[in-house]
């Protein structure tokens, strides 16, 4: 008898640690169109599979009547589970509780599941809607985001880390996400800044919504900071599995080899005619990767931020790759401060988890300018340079167009270890556009020439003929072929295969200095 009680009791007990806040609290989130940390959970994980740690944990804090608000587990709930049958750690916050502050025991609870991540080497997905530091335990919570931000960075390159951000989310809230290898946000209902509009307003009197201050809109497009914007939280959440498909658990494992139906030697004869005849003329390098890639699957990732630059992960013969491509569509593909920074710190993520890096080139080069200049394109530039420079992985370069200067070199090229470097006939690989090539090397011809329009134009032609085309790079050995563009898919996924057991190291060094 007194074993059924107890048993009763504990259920009691759960019951009341799964309402969190309780009814009247989640209805509010509901209204609001947020899901519970709970329901968040449920939707991101496999059915059932859901482990939960720490039901009874709550916080310690006595002061400004602390000690009469105690909710069982506090504001996060914490557990393993899986996603399509694969191993991951999570925490979700649950804002029905003091706004999802971070107390004390909310951070050990989370601590708790990122040791168990690195030891048990599984991605740690964090589910965040949370105030911040709580308030009432001051320095304690301050000390509390620290143990989270340092097994953040220990955990970087060795565990992929994973955020969502699906509430306001202030203060501390934000820069452990910001440790994390991939940030999601939602559209209309997350935000995320380091003071929120009231603080703004105290601080600079400038008067600013939460979104106009850290919207998904703002993170996407201007500072860069979110990596995936998603319509609702469902979506959020299943974008969030398949993103994990392209992932693997850790450092030491490849990403997982997914069966296609999609033909390894299907060859594409729309990609012989998808480069415009002149050179001036954009084309959209995303339909050069959709029609190379499996079942033309890309999940392309900061789509709206630096659009000149496009990355992402797709498959290629069923093995998980990760994509930099220059967007002719978009600023005629030049690098800028942003693209450097966005393909760098990319670059970085997939070498750190052993995904192969494929690389499309046609880039004119550096954005010139003032601007640019003054904003640090070199520091961002070079960063972007070392982070191809010292990646290990598999890489595989095909040169569609343009390859001019340092750009060409960036770009993955055989000189910074690249593997295999393809490039298309209509490959340009020189140190400069033909026109500004001519404009220097013949200023003094052209400036006492009797007809300067015509003459030229008869250098353009002569530079053209002589650097506008692969085959100088390819007579070096700088390119180890020259392909036609519809054999583009075979022969990156024989390349792939050819190279599935490189092993490549870096000098041991504690670690290098990138320039950040
Ligand atoms: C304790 C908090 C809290 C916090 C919210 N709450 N934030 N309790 N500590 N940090 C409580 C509220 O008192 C409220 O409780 C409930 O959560 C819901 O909050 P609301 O304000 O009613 O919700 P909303 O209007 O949606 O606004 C959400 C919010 C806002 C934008 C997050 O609450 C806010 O600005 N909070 C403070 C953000 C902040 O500045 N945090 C500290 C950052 S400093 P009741 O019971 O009234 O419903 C920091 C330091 C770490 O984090 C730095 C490390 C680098």
């Amino acid at each position: 008898m007194k074993n059924k009680t107890s048993i009763e009791q504990l259920r009691a007990l759960k019951a009341k640690a799964r309402l969190g806040g309780g009814s009247e609290r989640i209805s509010q989130q509901h209204e609001r169109g947020k899901l519970t940390a709970r329901e968040r959970i449920d939707l991101l994980l496999d059915k059932d599979s859901f482990h939960e740690l720490d039901m009874f944990v709550t916080h310690r804090a006595r002061d400004f009547g602390m000690e009469e608000k105690q909710v069982l587990g506090d504001s996060v709930v914490t557990g393993w589970g899986t996603v399509e049958g694969r191993l991951i750690y999570v925490y979700s916050q649950d804002f029905t509780v003091f706004g999802g502050s971070l107390s004390q025991v909310h951070s050990e609870k989370i601590c708790k599941i990122m040791d168990m991540a690195m030891k048990n080497g599984a991605p740690l997905i964090g589910l965040n809607d949370s105030g911040g530091a709580r308030i009432q335990e001051g320095v304690v919570s301050l000390g509390g985001y620290a143990d989270i931000f340092l097994r953040n960075t220990l955990a970087s390159g060795v565990v992929p880390q994973i955020s969502a951000i699906m509430g306001p989310c202030a203060g501390g809230a934000v820069y452990s996400p910001a440790l994390t290898d991939f940030i999601f946000m939602v559209k209309n209902s997350s935000y995320m800044f380091v003071t929120g509009p009231d603080v703004v307003k105290t601080v600079t009197h400038e008067d600013v919504s939460f979104e106009e201050l850290g919207g998904a809109s703002v993170h996407s497009k201007i500072s860069g900071v979110c990596h995936y914007v998603a319509e609702s939280e469902a979506d959020c959440l299943f974008l969030m599995r398949v993103f994990l498909g392209y992932l693997p658990q850790n450092n030491m494992e490849d990403p997982p080899f997914v069966e296609s139906n999609d033909d390894p030697l299907r060859s594409e004869t729309a990609l012989d005619t998808i480069v415009p005849d002149s050179a001036n003329k954009p084309y959209d390098v995303k339909d050069v990767i959709s029609l190379v890639v499996d079942e033309s699957d890309f999940f392309e990732i900061q789509t709206d931020y630096a659009a000149n630059i496009v990355v992402g992960f797709a498959r290629l013969g069923g093995h998980s790759v990760g994509i930099v491509a220059n967007q002719p569509a978009h600023l005629a593909g030049v690098i800028d401060i942003d693209a450097a920074d966005k393909a760098s710190r990319f670059v970085r993520f997939c070498d750190s988890f052993n995904v192969p890096l494929v690389t499309f080139v046609d880039v004119p080069g550096f954005l010139p300018g003032t601007a640019q200049e003054h904003g640090g394109i070199i520091r961002a530039g070079a960063k972007l340079l070392y982070a191809f420079c010292e990646a290990t992985v598999p890489k595989i370069t095909v040169i569609i167009r343009k390859a001019y200067g340092g750009a060409y070199d960036v770009m993955n090229s055989k000189h910074i270890r690249s593997d295999v470097n393809l490039a298309w006939p209509s490959a340009e690989i020189a140190v400069m556009g033909p026109e500004g090539a001519v404009s220097i090397i013949f200023r003094k011809e052209l400036a006492e020439s009797s007809d300067p329009d015509k003459r030229k134009e008869e250098l353009v032609k002569e530079y053209r003929d002589t650097f506008a085309n692969p085959y100088v790079a390819a007579g070096r050995g700088y390119i180890d072929d020259v392909i036609e563009p519809h054999e583009t898919r075979p022969r990156l996924i024989n390349a792939l295969e050819m190279l599935s057991n490189k092993r490549d190291t870096n000098p041991a060094k504690k670690h290098g200095n990138i320039p950040l």
